[in-house]
C-alpha cells in the first residue's frame, strides 16, 4: 500500500466541528491536509442532551465532551463524499460503532459501512475502537474485539486503514499486546489517543458537573492531555521501531501551538491532528499551525519534517 501523503501534515482530529455538511466543507476550505469525519455509525444519532460539551474549561483546561456519537449515519456521508472529494485533499472516514434498530453485530456494522465509504470514493478509514462516551469499555481495551472488528476489514483491505484508540498509560501490558495485534492485522495508521476518557468538571458557583450525559462523566481534551498524547505516541513509535514495521503513527492529543505539534513530531508522530483548538480558534488554526511548524524547522536548520520524527533525545 502507497504510503500516505499529508500535506501539511496536519488534520482535524474526528469529532470537533466535522460532524455536518457545513462543518466539513469548511475542512475542506481550510488549510488541514485531510478532512476526517466525525465518527459515522451505521444509524444516524441526535446524540446526548445538552450540556454535552464545554470547549472552556475554566483555567484554559481544555475541554471535556459526552457528544454521544452524533451523526448524519453513514449513508449521509457516502452522500457527501463526492462533494468533500471536489476540495483536493485526502477525505478520511472515521466509523464507529453504536448499537442500533437494526441489531448487526458489532463486526457487520464496520464492515458495512467500510465497505460504503470505499466504494463512495474516501481515500482512507480511520476506525475508531476507542469513543469513550458509551456503555462498556472501549473496544481498544479489548485484543479479541480489536481482532473481531479489524480482521476482516484487514485481510481485503483496498485503502488504508487507521485505528483510533484510547490511552493506555496505566495498562501497559495491554498496550503491548494491542501493539503487537496491530502490527500483526497490518494496519497502516494508529492515531494516538482519544480524548482522556471519564474525567469530570465542576461549576463552583451552581455546584453541578459541568456536563449532563453520564453522570457528568466525559472526554477530556486540550492542553493537559498533551504529556499524555506524548508518551502513548512514543510508546508506539519505539515498539513498531523494534520490529521494522511500517504502520505511521498519528499524533492526537493536546495540540494547542507549532510547539505542541513539534513535539508530537520528535515523539515520532509523522502527522498531527487537533480537536480542542479547533474549537478554540476555528479552521484558521490550521494555517497558523502549518506555518508555526514550518518556521520552527527552517530555524532549526531542517529541510525536511521526516528530518525530525522520533528524534527525541533521552536524557
Ligand atoms: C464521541 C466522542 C469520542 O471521543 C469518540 O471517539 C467518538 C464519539 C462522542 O461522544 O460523540
Amino acid at each position: 500500500m502507497k504510503k500516505l501523503a499529508i500535506h501539511p501534515p496536519i488534520t482535524n482530529a474526528s469529532g470537533p466541528l466535522s460532524v455536518t455538511r457545513e462543518e466539513l466543507e469548511a475542512l475542506g476550505r481550510s488549510a488541514s491536509g485531510a478532512i476526517v469525519t466525525k465518527s459515522m455509525t451505521h444509524c444516524p444519532r441526535v446524540g446526548n442532551p445538552e450540556p454535552r460539551l464545554v470547549p472552556h474549561l475554566e483555567g484554559q483546561r481544555g475541554s471535556i465532551n459526552s457528544m454521544g456519537l452524533n451523526n448524519l449515519g453513514y449513508r449521509g456521508y457516502a452522500e457527501l463524499m463526492s462533494t468533500l472529494k471536489s476540495f483536493g485533499k485526502l477525505v478520511i472516514a472515521s466509523i464507529s460503532y453504536a448499537p442500533c434498530e437494526h441489531k448487526l453485530p458489532l463486526e457487520e456494522q464496520y464492515e458495512e459501512i467500510a465497505q460504503t465509504m470505499i466504494q463512495s470514493g474516501a481515500d482512507m478509514l480511520e476506525i475508531n475502537l476507542s469513543t469513550p462516551n458509551l456503555t462498556g469499555i472501549p473496544i481498544s481495551n479489548d485484543p479479541e474485539s480489536i481482532r473481531r472488528v479489524l480482521g476482516p476489514l484487514c485481510k481485503k483491505k483496498k485503502i488504508p486503514i487507521g485505528v483510533k484508540i484510547s490511552p493506555y498509560n496505566n495498562t501497559l501490558l495491554l498496550f503491548e499486546e494491542v501493539a503487537q495485534l496491530l502490527m500483526e492485522l497490518k494496519v497502516d495508521v494508529v492515531t494516538t489517543m482519544n480524548s482522556e476518557p471519564n474525567v469530570m468538571d465542576i461549576d463552583l458557583k451552581t455546584r453541578t458537573k459541568v456536563i449532563k450525559p453520564r453522570e457528568g462523566y466525559g472526554g477530556y481534551g486540550g492542553p493537559a492531555i498533551l504529556p499524555i498524547a506524548l508518551a502513548e505516541v512514543h510508546r508506539f513509535y519505539k515498539f513498531f521501531k523494534k520490529y521494522n514495521s511500517p504502520i505511521q503513527i498519528w499524533g492526537c492529543g493536546g495540540i494547542i501551538q507549532a510547539e505542541d505539534a513539534i513535539k508530537h513530531f520528535l515523539a515520532g508522530a509523522s502527522v498531527v491532528q487537533v480537536g480542542t483548538a479547533l474549537l478554540w480558534k476555528g479552521t484558521a488554526v490550521f494555517a497558523e499551525l502549518s506555518r508555526g511548524i514550518e518556521q520552527w524547522l527552517k530555524k532549526n536548520g531542517h529541510s525536511h519534517l521526516e528530518e525530525i520524527v522520533g528524534t527525541v533525545r533521552e536524557l
